[in-house]
């Protein structure tokens, strides 16, 4: 509480309670006020997750230090968390910065290479004392300009999942099982059987991607199955826009931003804490 934290705690107690702690994507000083109100407001603890094109967006320095103002005025743990990056030299700059929690995302690459880069991050983060999450196994659909076709997607090979975990000394691991980012075509289906292969053989927290759009009850399958971390960004940013596309047809006359943004806010926040329930993260701050 009142810092910016890494996750290495916050994950072990969720993984070891059964619960997971949620990992909202935030873009700006609104989306990230109303997850940090939600999450106080349900005592959850609370992983602000800011990818590549956020910080292009709103500024890694600013991110940072809101992230920060927010942590210090909330009584729940707050982890500012790098979402699907890539590129070291950036991860460094938000190292330096105050960030403790890094996502490097090597999925792309071969296996070889995806342990090296991987491994070479965990030795700078840790170094700064920030967790690392790493991925193996590659997701369908987009996340900022990261997009991946789907014959291009691959389920994670669970035998190469210990073994990515062992060699690269990763705090957190996200793996694919058939979720994917933004919104689905087809009701997804989830590979428990491999999830549960992975569980057994992984012993750090795993992490679900591309939650929006997966079903209450498939999200906790998935917590009861070792996920400890689960990420939902699209789902946060459809009613924002909903809401406030609604609102600017309805009032053309209005311009002030602190009265157009009011309630595409409190509709984002309704779905934060429906999301913060079914990761039964409520209450364990
Ligand atoms: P969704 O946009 O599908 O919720 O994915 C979120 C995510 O995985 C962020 O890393
Ligand atoms: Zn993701």
């Amino acid at each position: 509480m009142g810092y910016v934290h890494n996750t290495k705690e916050m994950l072990e107690k969720a993984r070891q309670e059964g619960y997971a702690v949620p990992a909202f994507n935030i873009h700006n000083l609104e989306t990230l006020k109303v997850v940090v109100e939600a999450a106080e407001e349900l005592k959850s603890p609370l992983i602000l997750a800011a990818t590549p094109g956020t910080m292009k967006y709103s500024g890694r320095d600013y991110i940072q230090a809101i992230a920060e103002v927010a942590a210090k005025n909330v009584s729940i743990p707050v982890a500012l968390h790098l979402d699907h990056h890539e590129d070291i030299d950036s991860i460094k700059q938000s190292l330096v910065l105050g960030v403790k929690s890094v996502m490097i995302d090597g999925s792309h690459f071969t296996f070889d290479n995806n342990i090296k880069i991987t491994s070479e991050v965990v030795k700078l983060a840790h170094q700064y004392g920030a967790t690392v999450e790493g991925e193996l196994g590659t997701l369908v659909g987009q996340e900022d300009d990261l997009i991946v076709e789907a014959e291009d997607a691959a389920y994670t090979n669970p035998d190469l999942a210990k073994e990515y975990v062992q060699k690269t000394n990763i705090d957190s691991f996200a793996m694919a099982i058939g979720t994917g980012h933004g919104l689905y075509k087809t009701k997804p289906n989830l590979d428990f059987d491999r999830l549960e292969k992975i569980k057994n053989l992984v012993s750090i927290p795993l992490v679900l991607h591309g939650a929006s759009g997966i079903s209450a009850e498939d999200v906790r399958r998935c917590i009861s199955l070792g996920c400890a971390k689960v990420n939902i960004a699209t789902e946060l940013k459809i009613p924002f826009a909903e809401n406030l596309r609604e609102y600017l047809q309805n009032h053309p006359n209005e311009s002030d931003p602190r009265k157009y943004m009011k309630g595409a806010k409190e509709k984002m926040k309704e779905v934060v804490k429906e999301k913060i329930l079914i990761c039964m993260s409520d209450g364990k701050a």
